[in-house]
């Protein structure tokens, strides 16, 4: 009964999994406050959600999109920008679909055809229309042009467009990048008057919403290079591990009342969980999406008994550990070689010990506030430590690999 093509779990990456943990205040920000907000006709801020690999940016806005597609919203598939790639190229092409989805093609207005028609032309060439753009208007106004005409249809339907670009840290080019940043918020923050009945007339913000995902990196230049305007925005949330709370309370419908496959009959069979073996994942996965996915997949395929046993969930993580040392491998090797050091002194130190003046030390600082910008990055940039009187590990997995044999079992 259980079999591959009934296994709920899924590690690969970009999917929204069926077994889903956790990430409400996420999920709840669109529902409670960035939707309603929008369709109010309230101004409301793009959202970045960065985060170190793993950590479920992708699947978390993918999964926003679908409830949004489910709500009636128009949304862009998710695009993932590739390195070294053009991406106005790729972002107009999203608003030519959003334009598609809001009927724009049918328009009679000329105002509409000129916008679509603009930004057909930077579908095509993208940037390299700034090096020649003596002879037209910067690409950027193009998207904001028609994106504003996508939002005025959107105030008709009472709906809302959203926009996700994923993997944002991958825009090299800095003209590109303010570009694109430029375009998104003007249309964020573009105000359309509309008239009330009785002749009087108020402005609205457009119902156009914008979800930026990707590493944490992103934040410094997107920050750093477009300063305020960009925080002004864009609101940015760091992704960190999920609470075992969340884990576990996304177990429990293998525990109770046992998750539903078919059984091979026409009718519904049921595969359960062992409480300890739920517990065992919790424990393995610390709190990252990603080995929460491999440890159950794993576990599901250790045996095709109708419960999961914490033997079959031991047994399973074994056949995970290398992949496992490798997702935090990857996420180490990522960081820059001071970030590096100053996280693998304050892991050789024990817990109680771990303040900034004995940490900074031992990673080989003159003083303790050379060691400032780099552990203030880790905190709020990275989301990897967490810094008050005592220092403190808040990836989990990262602090379980550098003090502990995890994830090997012993
Ligand atoms: N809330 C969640 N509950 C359970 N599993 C999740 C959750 N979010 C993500 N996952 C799983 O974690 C894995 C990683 O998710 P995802 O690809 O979205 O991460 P990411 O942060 O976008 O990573 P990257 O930086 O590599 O792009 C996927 O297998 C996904 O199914
Ligand atoms: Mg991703």
């Amino acid at each position: 009964m259980r079999d591959a093509r009934d296994n709920p779990f899924s590690p690969g990456a970009d999917i929204v999994p069926e077994v889903w943990a956790g990430r409400t205040e996420q999920l709840s920000d669109w529902r409670d406050v960035v939707r309603p907000r929008l369709i109010a006709g309230l101004p409301e801020r793009g959202r970045t959600i960065l985060g170190e690999p793993g950590l479920g940016k992708s699947s978390l806005v993918r999964r926003i999109a679908q409830r949004a597609a489910e709500a009636g919203d128009w949304v862009t598939p998710q695009l993932r920008i590739p390195s070294g790639s053009d991406p106005l190229k790729l972002v107009a092409s999203a608003i030519l679909q959003l334009a598609e989805q809001a009927e724009l093609p049918a328009a009679r207005e000329r105002r509409i055809k000129d916008a679509l028609g603009r930004v057909q032309t930077v579908a095509v060439s993208g940037i390299s229309l700034t090096v020649r753009a003596q002879d037209g208007p910067e690409p950027y106004s193009a998207l904001t042009a028609l994106l504003v005409e996508v939002g005025r249809a959107a105030i008709e339907r009472g709906n809302v467009a959203l926009i996700h670009l994923d993997e944002v840290q991958n825009i090299a080019d800095e003209h590109a990048l303010s570009q694109l940043l430029i375009a998104l918020g003007d249309a964020v923050t573009h105000e359309e008057p509309v008239e009330l009945p009785g002749g009087a007339s108020v402005r609205r913000s457009l119902p156009i919403a914008v979800y930026l995902t990707g590493l944490p990196d992103f934040e410094d230049r997107a920050g750093a290079h477009k300063g305020a305007t960009f925080a002004r925005r864009f609101k940015t949330t760091v992704l960190t591990a999920i609470d075992d709370d969340d884990i576990a309370a996304a177990l429990q419908e293998f525990v109770l009342p046992g998750w539903e496959v078919p059984d091979g009959a026409g009718g519904i069979g049921r595969i359960r969980m062992e409480e300890a073996a739920a517990a065992a994942i919790v424990e393995l996965c610390r709190g990252e999406p990603f080995l929460f996915q491999l440890a159950g997949e794993r576990a599901w395929y250790a045996s095709g008994e109708a419960t999961i046993t914490r033997a079959q969930v031991m047994s399973g993580w074994r056949g995970a550990q290398r992949e496992a040392a490798a997702h935090v491998e990857r996420i180490l090797t990522r960081l820059p070689p001071r970030e590096r050091a100053f996280l693998e002194a304050m892991a050789g130190l024990p817990a109680r010990e771990r303040r900034l003046s004995r940490i900074a030390a031992e990673a080989g600082y003159a003083k303790a506030t050379d060691a400032g910008p780099t552990s203030q990055r880790l905190d709020t940039v990275r989301g990897i430590i967490d810094r008050g009187k005592l220092y403190s590990f808040r990836h989990r997995a990262v602090e379980a690999y550098l003090t502990s044999d995890w994830p090997n079992l012993a």
